[in-house]
């Protein structure tokens, strides 16, 4: 048994009654639906991106952190091999689902698929005697990581998942590989993301944004670098209160239109097999060589079908020249942004992120208007050093790196202005950048 403060002060640091409050409420739920006994916790984080936004799936760079707002994951094995899934919040009912090594997802949108996808890819990898779990899922606000905001919660929730069964499955993970499995059981899911968001909510480091080159090396770890966050500033998540359905198929389209340009890039440039293969290449050669637009069937008939990308219609216009260029400069972005952090060079970093956010918006096309307004609406405040949407995009949330002395200016102006101009409520809260996800303890 494991002591509950003493664990959670690990976690979370000194300021840990709030924490004690939630985790003795999810020990209590777990109990009141699973009868007495030891309960043992996982926890993975969400996180946000400060730089380097749909570079992950084309074998690029990012620039993340993980929040200090997480899943809780309450477990206790089961005499059987199924998952018994509860959760806190009525708006996810229970479900049941037998251990193997192909799970019937449920229907599409259902939240026990993030859960599904880890345990089909735990099972089919690794080939473990998994136990059955009893679970209950705690991710509710204040400190739950916020929904559809852009923040990871799915991948917090698969991760945690992923780590709970690899325990009572008695195998010792290391980071690369379980970010690597983790990324392929959210494609569960039918989105073809990269390995960002898993990787950054198992390996993050406390006060630190993670540098990630998301090109697996030859033995299939990744190379990262912890990066400090700089001295005398603060980091703001904005939630634009905004969430798009079907966005799944949008981000698809985007991931085809990398891969339509790779393909038709590889006719100059032979054996290329992502976007980063070009990187030293000048982009004005580059770019002519690409299209504006191709449909699937019309690179189909050019002998590059588009395999594995569910929701790409054959017609689906893919801009792809667009596209390819905001992944071409946002990976140059991402190293400028480290090195300007690095050397302290903050209007730098600044200028780099208002121009990641204008790729984003107008070659990747993936902000929307109150996404705009909140990054206008933040670089008016003096002491903003710069600000950009986070995460996927279609909603969600903004990024702000702001000098400590202008967070009160901030907060007393940007919200208000937003409602005024959009008529919507904005969110803000400061990024404690906190450590990466794993067992809290038995209790
Ligand atoms: C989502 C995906 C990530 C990454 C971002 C965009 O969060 O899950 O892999 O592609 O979008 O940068």
């Amino acid at each position: 048994m494991t002591d509950l403060a003493t664990a959670l002060t690990a976690v979370y640091g000194p300021e840990i009654q709030p924490q004690i409050r939630r985790y003795q409420a999810g020990l209590a739920a777990f109990r009141e639906r699973f009868g007495p006994g030891p309960v043992t916790v996982f926890r993975a984080p969400g996180r946000v991106n400060l730089i380097g936004e749909h570079t992950d799936y084309n074998d690029g760079y990012v620039l993340p952190l993980a929040l200090d707002k997480d899943v809780l994951l309450f477990a206790r094995p089961r005499p059987d091999s199924t998952i018994h899934l509860h959760n806190l919040e009525p708006r996810f009912p229970p479900r049941a689902f037998p251990l193997a090594t192909a799970i019937p997802p449920a229907p599409a949108g259902d939240w026990s698929n993030y859960v599904r996808g880890a345990a089909q890819e735990l099972a089919r990898r690794l080939g473990l005697e998994l136990p059955g779990l009893d679970v209950l899922v705690d991710g509710r606000p204040p400190h739950g990581v916020p929904r559809g905001a852009g923040l990871s919660s799915s991948s917090a929730l698969t991760v945690a998942s992923a780590v709970a069964l690899a325990y009572f499955g008695g195998w010792r993970w290391d980071g690369d590989t379980m970010a690597q499995l983790c990324s392929q059981a959210e494609w569960y899911v039918g989105t073809r993301g990269g390995i960002m968001d898993q990787y950054i909510a198992l390996q993050a480091r406390r006060d630190h944004a993670l540098f990630l080159d998301c090109r697996p090396l030859p033995g299939g770890s990744f190379r990262s670098r912890p990066v400090p966050l700089p001295p005398g500033h603060r980091l703001l998540v904005v939630d634009s209160g905004v969430r798009h359905q079907n966005t799944r198929n949008e981000f698809n389209r985007r991931v085809a239109a990398c891969r339509a340009g790779v393909a038709l890039l590889r006719r100059a440039h032979p054996g290329i097999g992502h976007l980063r293969d070009v990187e030293a290449v000048d982009w004005s050669r580059l770019e002519p060589l690409l299209p504006e637009v191709i449909t699937p069937a019309e690179l189909q008939a050019l002998g590059h079908p588009l395999e594995d990308l569910p929701n790409v219609p054959p017609d689906a216009p893919l801009r792809v020249r667009a596209c390819c260029r905001h992944v071409w400069h946002e990976n140059r972005r991402v190293l400028a942004t480290v090195a300007a952090l690095e050397r302290g060079e903050m209007a730098e970093v600044g200028r780099l992120l208002r121009e990641a956010h204008a790729s984003g918006r107008d070659d990747y096309q993936v902000t929307t208007p109150e996404l705009d307004t909140l990054v206008a609406l933040a670089m008016e405040v003096e002491g903003v050093v710069g600000a950009r949407f986070t995460g996927a995009g279609w909603g969600g949330c903004i990024v702000v790196l702001v000098r400590l002395e202008a967070v009160a200016q901030f907060l007393a102006t940007v919200p208000e202005r937003y409602r005024a101009q959009t008529g919507r409520s904005a969110t803000v809260f400061p990024c404690r950048a906190g450590p990466g996800a794993g067992l809290v303890g038995t209790f």
